[in-house]
């Protein structure tokens, strides 16, 4: 690592170079100096919190902005251009977080957005619609399919295509993946991986550590619009230096005072869960524990977190609070049931069951409590306003009040709107799915002490996570999952990523 810039911007094999570039609005400088080069066939992560410069750098790359100075070499020719056209032209396309995707079009038609015609000429449009048909038969995408019926990887897939298909040479992804499941981003990596392979550079912007280290080659940092430093080994980087790059020195990352699980009373135990693709044994929880649950895709981490909500059918099982002096009870078979028996579930799919777009942020915490701050059937509005202020003060939430809509607010605030929300249902089990994925590393330390407080009065939270990272940072025990079991068990000073990497693999 270094803080110089890195070395490759001098070397020959580049396909983008940038010197000296910056990027002034009015008074306020959101870019300085900035130099770095690409390599051709390289996957190039662009890293950075919120504001530190990331989205204006690759809009001057990709000719929707203009610099204010610097130079950018791209392929060998330097850019004088500020023009989309221009730059697509080229070879550079720049995909946003907002897909552009022609919804009643068909994906083959989609493909052909990218081709410009020559002033003058004219394109055979019969050809093109034929070669977008071939192109997409290489992937799951429907050629035919109208574009408004794709899912989201789909439609990310459906840009990467287009750009190919009018010659993109280097394709730039901005936050792409912030609202993707962890399998949709796995497709999402294989795919890139594939077009690596055939030559394509890729510029990623990511605020995840994992997913930069899983696929990235290089790797620049910015921060406060300058850049902080970069690797040209991304391999030979841990996930602790590249938040310190990302945030100065003066981050202090979360680190949990783990519970003495010895000396700890059971809370809950679960027994004999069996669905389509769980078969849990026995599983106990400790009151006030943070139990991470981990594993491949498929091997029933996920499962068994949703057939506790009752979101998943189960064929048996039970679950027994044992401070209620209760006796073990079926398992939720609906979300209602599961939250009126104190179990709250957060989701990893922040497009359906994240913030409620245009609801108040305080709208947003309350809605899974409404029933418990009315009164025969009126909502109580200042027992709502009271439940909403505390989980906003206490969370830190980034906005003027509770009365601004959850749409002004970042990523990584809105997850703590969601939080709020599974909180203020006072639970005793709560259950986190990915809950830090794609928010940026400073409001991540804030999430997981908000988690960490929680459990300081007892209540029982399961992670299912596949960031080691935070698995490592914030919980006592961790089950490795493998086949719909529990495979192994790992606790206290035993969590580390490296173990958790491997056994993770194994299972
Ligand atoms: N059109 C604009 N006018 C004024 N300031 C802007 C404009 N666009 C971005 N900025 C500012 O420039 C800085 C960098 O923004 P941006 O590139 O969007 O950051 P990032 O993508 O890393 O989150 C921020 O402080 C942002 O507020
Ligand atoms: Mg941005």
């Amino acid at each position: 690592m270094t803080t110089e810039p890195v070395k490759a911007s001098q070397s020959a094999d580049n396909i983008l170079r940038m010197e000296g570039v910056g990027k002034r609005y009015g008074s306020f400088d959101a870019l300085r100096d900035v130099s770095f080069g690409v390599r051709r066939g390289s996957i190039h992560g662009l890293l950075g919190e919120n504001g530190a410069g990331k989205s204006t750098l690759v809009g001057m790359i990709s000719g929707q902005k203009t610099r204010s100075s610097g130079q950018i070499w791209f392929d060998g020719q330097r850019i004088d251009a500020s023009d989309v056209r221009e730059m697509e032209t080229a070879g550079v396309f720049l995909v946003t977080q907002e897909p552009m995707i022609i919804d009643h079009v068909s994906a083959a038609e989609n493909l052909m957005l990218g081709i410009w015609p020559e002033k003058g000429g004219f394109v055979q449009w019969r050809k093109l619609r034929r070669d977008a048909a071939r192109m997409l038969a290489d992937t799951d995408i429907d050629p035919d399919a109208r574009a408004g019926t794709l899912d989201a990887v789909a439609r990310r897939k459906l840009n990467i295509l287009r750009a190919m298909f009018s010659g993109g040479k280097l394709i730039i992804l901005d936050e792409p993946t912030a609202a993707l499941t962890v399998e949709d981003r796995r497709q999402l990596f294989d795919f890139m991986r594939r077009l690596k392979d055939e030559g394509v550079t890729f510029i990623f912007i990511s605020h995840y550590n994992d997913e930069i280290l899983d696929i990235c080659d290089a790797v620049s940092v910015l921060r406060d619009g300058k850049l902080a430093g970069g690797s040209d080994d991304v391999a030979a980087l841990t996930s602790e230096q590249l938040s310190e790059l990302v945030l100065g020195r003066g981050l202090k990352l979360f680190q949990r005072n783990q519970l003495d699980l010895d000396r700890a009373p059971i809370a809950i135990t679960i027994e004999d869960v069996v669905s389509a693709r769980t078969d849990l044994g026995r599983l106990e929880i400790h009151a006030g524990e943070i139990l991470g649950f981990t594993g491949l895709p498929g091997a029933g981490a996920k499962e068994l977190a949703r057939c506790l909500f009752g979101l998943v059918p189960t064929q048996r099982g039970s679950i027994r609070f044992h401070a209620r002096g209760g006796d073990a009870e079926p398992l939720p078979t609906t979300p209602r049931e599961a939250f009126a028996r104190g179990i709250a579930f957060l989701s990893d799919d922040r497009r359906k069951d994240g913030a409620v777009s245009q609801m108040s942020i305080g709208r947003n915490i309350s809605l899974s409590s409404l029933g418990a701050v009315s009164r025969m059937g009126f909502l109580d509005r200042t027992a709502e306003a009271r439940l909403s202020e505390r989980y906003f003060d206490s969370m830190d939430i980034k906005a003027a009040n509770a009365h601004a809509t959850v749409d002004t607010l970042s990523g990584g605030n809105q997850q703590k709107v969601c939080l709020g929300r599974v909180m203020a249902t006072a639970p005793r089990l709560l259950i986190l799915d990915e809950p830090t994925r794609g928010i940026d590393v400073g409001v991540k330390q804030d999430v997981l002490r908000i988690i960490d407080d929680l459990t300081r009065q007892g209540v029982c939270v399961i992670i299912v996570s596949t960031d080691t990272d935070e698995l490592v940072r914030a919980t006592d025990r961790v089950c490795v999952f493998g086949g719909g079991k529990v495979r192994r068990e790992i606790r206290g000073g035993d969590i580390d990523a490296e173990t958790l990497r491997d056994i993770t693999g194994e299972a």
